[in-house]
């Protein structure tokens, strides 16, 4: 047998690194997918294959036991962090189906850049932990995919991870995450602009940093506060459907992140070309330090104002993904 799931990318409207603390914050599915294919194996084998992660193809065999090292033919940092959170999401696979020694084939193919704040690695995970699980002849409904696609992330990244990533990849829309609390929210058909720079980011370096200055200056502390506070007022501008003060938020969000040293030379010219082409707001999305920048903008100007930009790589439109992981 067979079996493809797939699940989105997603941005943050609002509340990134303030969530590692226990504030709320507020990710957006976007309509920009990775999808795992598995296959399962007569012996107790791994074969996973990128055709696409951004990056050149690659392909590693290694036993499902452990045993030996990974045979990684293009040994990239990044594609050893890709291995990472899909050999976390076989086992988890694995345990749900009470088959330790099942072995697979697993082809990945995504649309979402690796390491960018588009939630790339949470994405593989969902998809991977449903597509393993389903191919096992087990099911799980999204909230045990979510719930098992923390733990991958929370093991991969050495416990610096939020449930938010997984649990709007699994869910899809826009979400609500607040500690171990996570629930889906209503929102309107957000117009998110989406601006990379080409660059990549390691999430723990920039979570470690974060945390060293909020330790260091009580007034850190007090703007990761403050980025809670904005993210509660957020809300109800979501609700309401104001995109004007959604944008104004975000805005002031990016200022706050800017002041905890994650953003980049490149993001905020970014985020100014974006503001400077009529958007209603824009900010870093993810981790920050290179990446991605979200912005709200109905007017088409804004996405050829990004592209125009010498820091931008791509830019492009993202819907609110309102399907969550899903079958393929
Ligand atoms: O850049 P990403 O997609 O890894 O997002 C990181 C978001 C943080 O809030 C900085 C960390 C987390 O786990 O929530």
């Amino acid at each position: 047998m067979t079996t493809t799931s797939s699940a989105p990318g997603k941005v943050y409207l609002f509340g990134e690194h303030a969530v590692v603390y226990g504030e709320p914050a507020v990710p957006c599915a976007i309509e920009r997918r990775a999808s795992v294919t598995v296959t399962e194996r007569g012996d107790d084998r791994v074969r996973v294959s990128a055709s696409d992660l951004s990056l050149d193809g690659f392909t590693v065999e290694y036993a499902a036991n452990g045993d030996g090292q990974p045979d990684v033919d293009v040994p990239t940092p990044l594609i050893e962090a890709a291995m990472g959170y899909v050999e976390e999401a076989l086992a988890q696979a694995r345990d749900a189906a009470g088959r330790p020694d099942a072995g697979f084939d697993v082809e990945i193919e995504s649309a979402i850049p690796l390491g960018a704040g588009l939630g790339s690695s949470a994405a593989v995970a969902v998809a991977g932990i449903d597509a393993a699980t389903r191919e096992l002849g087990a099911a799980l409904d999204p909230v045990d995919v979510a719930d098992r696609a923390y733990r991958v992330e929370y093991e991969v990244q050495d416990g610096q991870a939020s449930r938010a990533d997984t649990f709007c990849s699994a869910m899809g829309g826009a979400v609500r995450v607040e500690g171990d609390d996570c629930a889906t929210v209503d929102a309107p058909d957000l117009p998110f602009v989406v601006g990379y720079d080409g660059a990549s980011h390691d999430t723990g370096e920039l979570v470690a940093g974060v945390r060293a200055l909020r330790e260091e200056f009580d007034f850190a502390a007090d703007t990761v506060e403050a980025i809670g506070d904005l993210v509660r007022r957020g809300e109800d501008a979501l609700a309401a459907g104001d995109l004007d003060t959604l944008g104004r938020l975000m805005d002031f969000n990016h200022g706050l992140l800017s002041a905890l040293g994650v953003s980049s030379r490149s993001l905020d010219s970014l985020v100014w070309a974006a503001r400077d082409g009529g958007a209603l707001g824009a900010k870093l999305t993810g981790a920050g330090g290179g990446g991605c920048i979200v912005a709200l903008a109905e007017d088409a100007g804004v996405e050829t104002a990004l592209s125009l930009s010498p820091d931008c790589e791509e830019s492009f439109r993202a819907a609110l993904a309102t399907e969550g992981v899903r079958a393929e």
